[in-house]
């Protein structure tokens, strides 16, 4: 597990990325009895499924012929084929399905071509395919299928329902895919160069120059793709969707969808309530948020602060020396710290760097330094994870010990690109222009707030809002500003979006729906999915899911999976409009 937060949860990190070897967990097993599954692809297979083998990515839209192509990638050694770990006989298959570029002009014939990847028990598709979403906007559905959806049709299904995620309009293995750096590297560099944080130099000429950076960004994205930006929203993704259910030829929709994909969800089942089957949202934003300037970072920070204090120092100080280095003394002879003393003394760290950056050096990189932005933005990822607290806090216990090492080599981590580590099999990740665009436009015509000068482009009011973010949390408040500053050049650069969902969130739903929030979520916080919950009346429950980490995934609860599978397997909801489920474990001394 690496600093970045489970499927970095691909968490609204558009600066984070996600990259757990996925290469690890593939495994090839053989030699297996093909017969029952026949030859790939099928006859009238939309989808076009193939085995997957690490080269079954969707053909090149400039390919004249893509499904020649295609079936050149078909691996015919049966033994090659990824199969299930458990389930020897369950294959994953790889796919790609051709949707309209722009839902709102028949005569554009252009196409997106979406990635998919499929978990499937036998050679008949079972009766329900639960189609999973991780959230980003940006992270890869067939990645997650690929690395845990196997396990998750066990863990919600027992094992009744197929798989099948898929990589969201603009995203790596999609196309067009949207990246508007030629390489990695030189992202990583011009992030370097103009994210500093607020209290590192003078706020508003680091403001502007990141302004001009991501202005710069914008239009040679526009340059490069067009109008396609412009075709990059919600409810689009929601219309890809509605095509991958119909191409699955289910009746109603069944699916799980985490974080980002939660407004996704909400988005869906508000213009198709005819087709909505069984619908989890875990992780919930509250789509009404988005619509407004710089909504959905602003309403992510409630429950930052009591997820580090409570959660990363609190948990960590109960959970005493032996599971968690952070609660041991700093020197021989001084007592052991309290929640208080450990507040204090990692706020002094982090204002020591701010003052001047602690040198640092990786056996990969070389030489580093860790800002006193690359803390606290590292603590704040870290706040996804529970898992990931007892080698952070050892790696901050190290720094304070004077031995740079550890956390460098944890921050090393985070870059887009490391020329030392792979990401796995799969195509470059997704990066923050194309989340942006999905962000922006949702927000687009957002009424200005009194405040917003209009000819200085809210200068001031970006400024305020930066400060007003730290002042909620020091440690997710400069992210979650330059998650949103990007937005202040959307409108000048492309245009009206081509479609928003402006809509109510309440219609009558063929099925309700379930949400789980969890209590100390630093992304998705609580008061999202009330308030989702409040407007969607009877058409949905909530799982109040007590515990730390973005989405319930990151800290487990029987009772919350209980539900997940009751409901899946059977239709069933909680009575109550709120049911209250507990975590099983404590950070740091979770027992796998
Ligand atoms: C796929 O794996 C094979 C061996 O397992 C390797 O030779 C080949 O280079 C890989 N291809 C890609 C695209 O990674
Ligand atoms: C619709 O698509 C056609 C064909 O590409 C194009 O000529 C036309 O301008 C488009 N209309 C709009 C409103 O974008
Ligand atoms: C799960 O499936 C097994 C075997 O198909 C069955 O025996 C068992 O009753 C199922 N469990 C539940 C909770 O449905
Ligand atoms: C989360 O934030 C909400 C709104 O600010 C607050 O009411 C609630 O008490 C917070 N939760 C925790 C666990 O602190
Ligand atoms: C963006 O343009 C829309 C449509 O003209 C407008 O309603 C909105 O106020 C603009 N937003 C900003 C931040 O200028
Ligand atoms: C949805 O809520 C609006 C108020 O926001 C109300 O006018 C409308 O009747 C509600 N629709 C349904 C189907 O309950």
């Amino acid at each position: 597990m690496t600093w970045k937060a489970w499927l970095g949860l691909a968490a609204l990190s558009a600066f984070f990325c996600f990259r757990l070897g996925v290469s690890s967990r593939i495994k090839h097993h053989g030699p297996v009895n093909n017969h029952e599954w026949g030859t790939f692809p099928r006859k009238d297979d939309p989808f076009h499924f193939l085995p997957c083998t690490n080269a079954t990515f969707p053909p090149s839209l400039d390919e004249a012929k893509p499904l020649e192509a295609w079936q050149r990638l078909s691996e015919p050694d049966p033994s090659k084929w990824l199969r299930g770990e458990n389930e020897k006989d369950a294959l994953f298959l790889c796919g790609w399905l051709d949707v309209p570029l722009d839902y709102t002009n028949a005569s554009d014939e252009r196409v997106m071509r979406i990635s998919v990847a499929r978990f499937q028990h036998h050679p008949k598709p079972s009766a329900r395919t639960l189609i999973i979403q991780p959230g980003g906007p940006g992270g890869s559905g067939t990645w997650w299928v690929r690395a845990e959806g196997e396990k998750l049709s066990q863990d919600y299904t027992n094992s009744t329902f197929d798989v099948l995620g898929w990589d969201m309009r603009g995203t790596p293995s999609s196309q067009p895919a949207i990246s508007c750096f030629p390489y990695s590297p030189v992202r990583d560099r011009w992030k370097m160069l103009t994210s500093l944080g607020y209290h590192e130099g003078d706020p508003r000429m680091s403001m502007l120059k990141a302004d001009a950076f991501y202005e710069a960004t914008f239009r040679e994205c526009q340059r490069k793709y067009g109008d396609i930006p412009t075709m990059l929203t919600t409810p689009f993704i929601a219309r890809d969707l509605e095509e991958l259910r119909k191409a699955l030829d289910e009746d109603e929709l069944s699916g799980f969808f985490i974080s980002y994909g939660s407004e996704i969800g909400q988005t869906y089942v508000n213009m198709f309530p005819n087709v909505v089957g069984r619908l989890i949202l875990d992780g919930v934003q509250y789509q009404r948020n988005s619509r407004e300037l710089a909504g959905y970072f602003t309403y992510s920070l409630d429950n930052v602060t009591a997820a580090y204090e409570d959660g990363f120092i609190g948990e960590c100080i109960d959970a005493g020396p032996m599971k968690c280095a952070l609660a041991k003394p700093l020197r021989d002879g001084l007592r052991a710290p309290t929640k208080e003393d450990l507040i204090a003394t990692m706020d002094s760290l982090v204002k020591r760097a701010v003052e001047r950056p602690i040198p640092g050096y990786t056996e990969e990189s070389g030489p580093f330094i860790i800002t006193g932005s690359i803390l606290s933005a590292g603590l704040g990822d870290a706040l996804n994870d529970p898992s990931s607290w007892s080698q952070v806090a050892e790696a901050f216990y190290s720094l304070l010990q004077g031995n740079a090492t550890p956390m460098s080599t944890l921050v090393d981590d985070s870059w887009e690109y490391s020329p030392g580590s792979s990401n796995g099999d799969f195509p470059d990740h997704a990066n923050f222009e194309m989340a942006m665009m999905i962000f922006c436009s949702d927000q687009y015509d957002s009424p200005l707030p009194p405040t917003f000068d209009v000819a200085r482009n809210g200068e001031q009011w970006y400024l305020d809002l930066w400060k007003d973010m730290l002042d909620q949390t020091e440690i997710r408040g400069d992210w979650a500003f330059y998650a949103t500053l990007p937005c202040r050049q959307y409108n000048a650069t492309f245009g009206p979006p081509k479609e928003l969902y402006r809509g109510d969130l309440n219609h009558t739903l063929s099925n309700p729906i379930l949400l789980v929030s969890p209590t100390y979520d630093p992304g998705t916080p609580l008061r999202s999915g009330k308030r989702l919950l409040a407007e969607m009346g009877d058409n949905a429950k909530l799982v109040v899911h007590h515990g730390y980490g973005h989405t319930s995934l990151g800290d487990p609860s029987r009772c919350t999976d209980r539900w997940k599978r009751e409901y899946f397997l059977r239709g069933a909801l909680p009575e109550n409009k709120e049911t209250h489920c507990y975590a099983d474990q404590k950070p740091y001394r979770y027992k796998d």
